[in-house]
């Protein structure tokens, strides 16, 4: 199935969802976590992404694996919902670790932290097509623009979070910075997401790497023309997600209150982008919007609104050029704002 025919039906299932708890939703694909029984580990990117590898192992998403489990802020949280282990299970694994199915595929393990499949997908039914030229002799170079374009929806039709559409990437990061999980926050008192987390701050910092143009020579900085799309396309991935939290609240508690302020904000921002840009599927967002309440127990509404979002970031991310967003370019953060 195509994405679009994914979003179909996962529109149509959402109502049977409803009363389903999060992780028991196969219907709507971006609230999964990701299938350990098709997560490689990041050794299996290594012989082509070396350099990739080592940018990330810098970062904290790849350091605190060492470190999460044995703070007192973390067990205190295990402890207040009653999880006796952090690496096992279900609950921190999702958003803090890279799980992997153990040999008889009953248990999933935590092979390190946050890592590139955790951004780019489960990669087992991918990665032999990503970078599939055609035959084992061809190059980069003799690749039709047909065969690059089959050759990138192949990889996204197999899972793949290709950063040809950054929207696809950018959904990865809300995913577990809007920690969208009640229990967790009101019950737990784990933060109830990341504040502010702006796209093109926090991913062209420490987390940032651009290396093939220079065939892995050369950690460059993107063009303007890429940071307008990423910054806008983060302004809708935020609003998606605000919308798949508030979709979970339940009770008048500092989950429920958070996100749905979360989602104000991102849509306030929203349209105050528009009112520049004019973009007609940024239209279409802000009108899916308007008529959704931002109320407890509302959860169809708001996850079929987050649906309909996603299926528009996708479109925009695919179809803008970011020479056309020359207006956005006076709100992108400068490089001092970039997460270090
Ligand atoms: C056998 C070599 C090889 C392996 C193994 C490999 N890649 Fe790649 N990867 C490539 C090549 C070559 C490209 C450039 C493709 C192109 O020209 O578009 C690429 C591109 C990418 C891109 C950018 C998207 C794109 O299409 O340009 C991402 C993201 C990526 N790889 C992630 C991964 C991850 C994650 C793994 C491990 C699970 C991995 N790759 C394993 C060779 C490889
Ligand atoms: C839905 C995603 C998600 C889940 C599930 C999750 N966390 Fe987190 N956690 C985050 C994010 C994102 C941050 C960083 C927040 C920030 O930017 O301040 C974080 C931060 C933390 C911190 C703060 C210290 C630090 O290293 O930044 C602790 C402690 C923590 N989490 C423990 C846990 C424990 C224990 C569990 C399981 C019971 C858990 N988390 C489940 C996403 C999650
Ligand atoms: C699988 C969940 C997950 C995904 C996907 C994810 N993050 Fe994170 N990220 C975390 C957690 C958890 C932490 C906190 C690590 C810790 O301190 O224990 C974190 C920390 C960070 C930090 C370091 C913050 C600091 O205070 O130093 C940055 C920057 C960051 N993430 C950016 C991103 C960006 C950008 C994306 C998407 C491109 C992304 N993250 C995707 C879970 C995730
Ligand atoms: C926190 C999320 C995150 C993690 C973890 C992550 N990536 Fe990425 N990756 C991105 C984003 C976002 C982009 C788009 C970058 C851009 O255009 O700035 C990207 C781009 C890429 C690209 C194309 C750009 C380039 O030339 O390098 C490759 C290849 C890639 N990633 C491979 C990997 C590999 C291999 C790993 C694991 C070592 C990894 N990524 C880990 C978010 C992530």
């Amino acid at each position: 199935m195509n994405l679009a025919a994914r979003w179909i039906a996962a529109l149509a299932t959402a109502a049977l969802a409803a009363s389903l708890a999060r992780a028991e939703s196969p219907e709507d694909p971006h609230r999964l976590p990701l299938d350990p029984k098709q997560v490689l580990g990041h050794e299996a990117c290594e012989k082509c992404h070396a350099s990739e590898v080592a940018t990330w192992k810098k970062t904290p998403h790849s350091t605190t694996f060492l470190t999460l489990h044995q703070s007192k802020e973390a067990a205190d949280i295990a402890r207040k919902l009653g999880l006796s282990s952090i690496k096992r299970g279900q609950v921190c694994i999702e958003c803090h670790y890279t799980p992997q199915a153990s040999e008889d595929a009953t248990q999933a393990k935590a092979i390190s932290g946050v890592s590139c499949e955790s951004c780019h997908g489960a990669a087992q039914k991918w990665v032999k097509l990503h970078n599939d030229y055609g035959s084992p002799t061809a190059t980069k170079a003799q690749e039709s623009a047909a065969h690059q374009a089959q050759r990138i929806s192949n990889s996204i039709a197999a899972g793949m979070r290709n950063p040809h559409n950054l929207y696809l990437v950018a959904q990865s990061c809300f995913r577990c910075h809007t920690v969208p999980n009640e229990k967790l926050v009101n019950v737990g008192k784990h933060k109830a997401g990341t504040e502010n987390f702006e796209l093109v701050a926090w991913s062209q910092g420490l987390v940032r790497h651009n290396f093939l143009e220079s065939s892995g020579k050369v950690n460059r900085s993107l063009s303007d023309e890429r940071l307008r799309v990423l910054y806008v396309v983060g302004q809708i991935a935020d609003l998606e997600f605000s919308l798949r939290a508030t979709a979970e609240a339940t009770e008048k508690a500092a989950y429920g209150v958070t996100s749905a302020q979360r989602t104000d904000r991102a849509a306030k921002r929203l349209i105050e982008l528009q009112t520049k840009l004019n973009n007609p599927l940024i239209g279409q967002i802000l009108d899916a919007y308007k008529e959704v309440k931002l109320k407890l127990n509302n959860r169809e509404q708001l996850l079929a609104c987050a649906i309909k979002v996603a299926a528009l970031g996708e479109q925009f991310a695919a179809e803008t050029d970011g020479k056309d967003l020359a207006s956005v370019q006076p709100l992108l953060p400068g490089a001092e704002k970039y997460k270090k």
